[in-house]
């Protein structure tokens, strides 16, 4: 039921505050990570654990990907992310005492339970599941599991299933890292980041009839760039799937430092490009990008920190989001790119709930 959304999309957009709250529940206290909250037989595990494989598709391979740099930054332990399809079809080298983890909403994705049937037969330490749907096959054969608590999610663009996966992915990696040297102050900081974090969606929630405003530019358009540095860069990946899956605007996510390698030569008054901008260590080099698309005569839509200065000139139109730490940034910064993607969507008239030629669970290869 859509209640009072005119669809699935945007009352799973609004559910947000609510599902990270509840994926949080049970596995944190306000200033720790609760030993139990991976299930009583991890806290040995993740001794061990020397490596991270990380496997997923689509959207879910996105939160993988900014997991990686939360893993590497407070574990200390290395991290690779990799697309089931491409995993499962090629040799890999397995190093000692690695972590299987896959990620999946529906938990019937065929090419993930596929690589973690490998797996399973390769040599890995353990398997790890993060998951949206209990009983699910990914469920029933991993050896560990987190479930996200978003909640069924009906629009065929996943968008509660992200921020609930990255919630998870969080609260594991504070857990690895706790074994890995993670000082007690230094988690406290991030985990009562991590409860500010549904309020702060709540605050990026008010700005949709802004955000809406700003969907009007792009009814003509046929592209558009995304751009992020760091563990913004997923969320530009994110960013640019929702706008295609669901405006069919050909959309394209880039780290920015890649500008000038490549799709600058793209830039001109035709091509929007749309930037997330905290104020972490990376805001000053990225506005330097800004200005280097700016100078080429392209549209930038920046969503930006208050803090990160970010000004409103010719061309740039700014949206100034609350201010967010900077672990817990990729989780906030998602969702004005979601609402962004679904105000273009119904301006455009698609079928926002049920895109041309995508299904919600892909159950074949
Ligand atoms: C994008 C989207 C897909 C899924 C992908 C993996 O909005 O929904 O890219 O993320 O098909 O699905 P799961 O997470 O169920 O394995």
């Amino acid at each position: 039921d859509k209640g009072e959304y005119r669809h699935f999309m945007l009352k799973e957009i609004h559910e947000q505050p609510r599902v990270i709250k509840a994926t949080m529940e049970g596995r944190v206290t306000e200033s720790r990570v609760l030993e139990q909250a991976l299930g009583t037989e991890a806290g040995e595990l993740l001794q061990d654990i020397r490596h991270v494989q990380i496997i997923a598709c689509g959207t879910s391979y996105h939160a993988g990907m900014v997991a990686r740099y939360w893993i590497e930054d407070l574990a200390g332990v290395p991290c690779s992310v990799e697309v089931a399809s491409e995993f499962r079809y090629r040799k890999h080298v397995i190093q000692k005492d690695t972590l299987f983890l896959c990620i999946s909403q529906s938990g019937e994705t065929a090419d993930t339970l596929a690589a973690l049937r490998q797996a399973k037969q390769a040599g890995f330490r353990a398997a790890l599941a993060i998951c949206n749907v209990p009983g699910s096959s990914l469920v029933r054969e991993s050896d560990l599991v987190i479930m996200t608590q978003a909640g069924p999610e009906i629009g065929v663009a996943s968008t509660k299933a992200f921020t609930t996966q990255l919630t998870a992915l969080l609260i594991f990696t504070l857990a690895l890292a706790r074994t890995n040297g993670l000082s007690k102050n230094r988690e406290a900081e991030i985990v009562k980041a991590l409860h500010l974090v549904p309020g702060q969606v709540n605050d990026i929630l008010a700005l949709d009839a802004d955000i809406a405003e700003m969907s009007r530019r792009f009814m003509d358009k046929h592209h558009a760039l995304f751009l992020g540095r760091g563990s913004q860069f997923p969320v530009a990946l994110e960013g640019a799937l929702k706008l295609k899956e669901i405006s069919y605007i050909h959309a394209e996510a880039y780290p920015a430092g890649e500008l000038k390698h490549g799709p600058l030569a793209l830039v001109d008054s035709d091509m929007p490009v749309i930037t997330v901008a905290p104020n972490n260590s990376m805001a000053e080099k990225l506005k330097s990008n800004l200005e280097e698309v700016r100078a080429r005569g392209g549209e930038l839509f920046v969503f930006a920190d208050r803090a990160a200065n970010v000004n409103p000139e010719h061309n740039t139109h700014v949206l100034q989001l609350p201010e967010v730490h900077e672990i817990t940034a990729p989780i906030v910064y998602t969702v004005p790119l979601q609402l962004l993607s679904y105000h273009v969507a119904v301006l455009k008239g698609t079928d926002v709930d049920q895109p041309r030629n995508l299904a919600k669970s892909v159950t074949v290869e």
